[in-house]
């Protein structure tokens, strides 16, 4: 179920073939493999967030070309937001690449056309300007490009992120959280490059990356250190562990804090899924120690334990132990966490009594007729961006039961909520994630049931999305789609037409405001389009009452595309900016 449709050429095989030989080749010499210092992603605060998604390159490989890549605002990856639960963030999301994307934030609670699935595609040149109140619990999620067909090259260019969300709970505790020194991002992927240090798009590399850094090592003090850590990785799965087997604490789930830390020596971390962790580091001062990906105990039938005798699945890391990070432990910082908690913060799970519906979805390893070669497949379908899977009510609580018959394991994951895993082939989930999941593993012929609340933002146009995180498979049309309708709106409201606003100043230089003959009127969505018809600005749901800012416009003839949020109407007027 692997070949995909990707072609093998001799190159490929002639280039690791070489690969093989020249990691023998420094073996035997001993050479030992120089470290290098793990990158950490800057940081971004506050209320707006500009964020340029940009091709550009970086000197990844020390030796060598750079390698082309996708960097938001720098020259890969992106910075890591932080937001506060409550806060409104808004975000000016600007496309520099010459294709098409998408921007997902990964795990938050948003309305859908905020969310940025396939659905919210942002146009090369434009800026994408969706904004939400965080109502997420302090975690760790991410944000990354998800166009339909597209998501695993992008992302394989390294386009992503981190969000750190805060809350009045999370801060009463006495964690660590000083960014980049006791709190440290860590994230988790795999990349195949060229002989000329470019990426090829496969879903598994050869060479580990640690925050984008070959070979990673970092110095952290002697005392209590977080470890923020995303499996941003195409497809594999990370099997957690540190070389002297101590064991380490985990905090969060996905989507919060559990109710107490889940001490563990190995913790298998699959594609999109997060985890903090607390490991005590107080009696290390001056030793040494790595993360590794304990893979080599992986299954066949989990992401990087499968090993393959040829084709483009073949990866040097397959089921292999290999090193993450090289933990150096230096001198204590002045305030030290010295101390693992006992306890975190009050879980209340969504109680299985209250769902008022169970769905039944299957996924399958199937070949469907007309469809060339093998696919995984949710509900016997491949993704149809024009079929919606389902519809759910406004305020259902729901049970999706997932029976799975492939022979492959999957990461599922589902846009909008965070939900509660009620068990996985029959036995209630693990400590560790008996908190907020967003992914949830569905081991190989293994039914996984979760639940989860909808109730929030219904709108019957934008769908969310839920899908296999393994990215090659998210591509193949491993997905699916819902909407969330409130069966009390869709009431008949008149249309909006030209006679029902106007737009002022006219012309304008920093703010257009909208006058609505009817000021009930509601706008669920704006496009601003320059003289050629291309959209400049699109504005979701806009906070039309503080006026559409245009003052970063350059001079010039625009209409404003206004949708009407009932009737989903669409008229378009003219403004000039100067
Ligand atoms: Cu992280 Cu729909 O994805
Ligand atoms: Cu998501
Ligand atoms: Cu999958």
């Amino acid at each position: 179920m692997s070949c995909f449709g990707l072609i093998l050429t001799p190159i490929y095989f002639m280039r690791k073939i070489f690969l093989f030989a020249s990691l023998f080749f420094l073996g035997s010499l001993s050479v030992i493999a120089q470290y290098n210092t793990m990158a950490i992603p800057d940081t971004l605060n506050g209320s707006n967030f500009n964020l340029t998604i940009k091709d550009t390159f970086s000197q990844l490989v020390s030796t060598g070309n750079q390698t082309i890549t996708g960097g938001i605002n720098g020259k890969i990856w992106g910075p890591t937001l932080f937001f506060n639960k409550g806060d409104v963030v808004h975000m000016n999301v600007k496309n520099s690449l010459n294709d098409s994307t998408t921007l997902h934030w990964h795990g938050m609670h948003l309305p859908a056309v905020m969310d940025g699935g396939p659905h919210q595609i942002i146009p090369p040149g434009t800026t994408w300007q969706p904004y939400w109140k965080v109502e997420n619990n302090a975690a760790t999620y991410w944000y990354h490009p998800h166009l339909h067909e597209m998501t695993m090259e992008q992302i394989t260019k390294g386009i992503g992120g981190l969000i750190i969300v805060r809350d009045s709970i999370e801060s009463s505790l006495a964690l660590p959280r000083t960014y980049g020194v006791d709190d440290i991002p860590v994230i988790l992927t795999d990349r195949d490059f060229t002989t000329s240090n470019q990426f090829s798009v496969v879903a598994y590399g050869d060479s580990m990356l640690t925050n984008f850094t070959l070979r990673a090592q970092y110095s952290v003090p002697a005392q209590v250190v977080r470890f923020r850590v995303l499996n941003g990785a195409i497809e594999r799965s990370f099997n957690l562990g540190f070389s002297d087997n101590r064991n380490f604490y985990i905090i969060t789930s996905d989507g919060g804090l559990l109710s107490a830390p889940v001490a563990v020596n190995r913790y298998v971390l699959h594609a999109g899924e997060r985890i903090e962790i607390l490991v005590d580091c107080s009696a290390d001062l001056g030793k040494s120690v790595d993360l590794k990906a304990y893979n080599s105990t992986l299954a066949q039938n989990v992401a990087g334990g499968d090993v393959f005798p040829n084709g483009p699945f073949v990866n040097y890391l397959a089921r292999k132990d290999f090193n993450i990070l090289h933990l150096n432990i230096g001198a204590q910082t002045i305030k030290p966490i010295t101390q693992i908690p006992t306890t975190l913060t009050t879980l209340t799970p969504i109680s299985a009594a209250s769902a008022n519906i169970t769905r039944y979805l299957t996924i399958n390893d199937t070949n469907i007729v007309g469809v060339a070669g093998a696919a995984f497949v949710i509900n016997h379908k491949l993704f149809d961006i024009n079929y919606n899977n389902y519809t759910v009510p406004l305020n259902n609580t729901e049970i999706w039961e997932i029976k799975s018959t492939s022979n492959f394991g999957h990461p599922f994951h589902i846009h909008d909520v965070e939900f509660n895993i009620l068990s996985s082939g029959g036995n209630a989930p693990v400590a560790a994630q008996a908190g907020w999941k967003d992914v949830v593993f569905i081991p190989a012929q293994t039914i996984v049931r979760f639940i989860a609340k909808f109730d929030d933002y219904a709108d019957a146009l934008h769908p969310f999305m839920f899908h296999c995180h393994i990215s090659l498979h998210e591509d193949e049309g491993m997905m699916g789609q819902f909407v969330v309708t409130d069966p009390a709106s869709g009431l008949a409201k008149i249309p909006m037409n030209q006679g029902s606003f106007s737009l002022y100043p006219n012309p304008s230089t920093n703010k257009v405001f909208i006058n609505f003959a009817d000021p009930s009127t509601k706008v669920y969505y704006i496009s601003i389009l320059n003289s050629l018809g291309k959209a400049v600005v699109m504005l979701p749901q806009p906070e039309w009452q503080e006026g559409i800012d245009v003052s970063h416009l350059s001079d010039g003839i625009y209409f404003m595309q206004l949708t009407d949020e009932k009737t989903k109407t669409v008229i378009t007027k003219k403004f000039i900016k100067e």
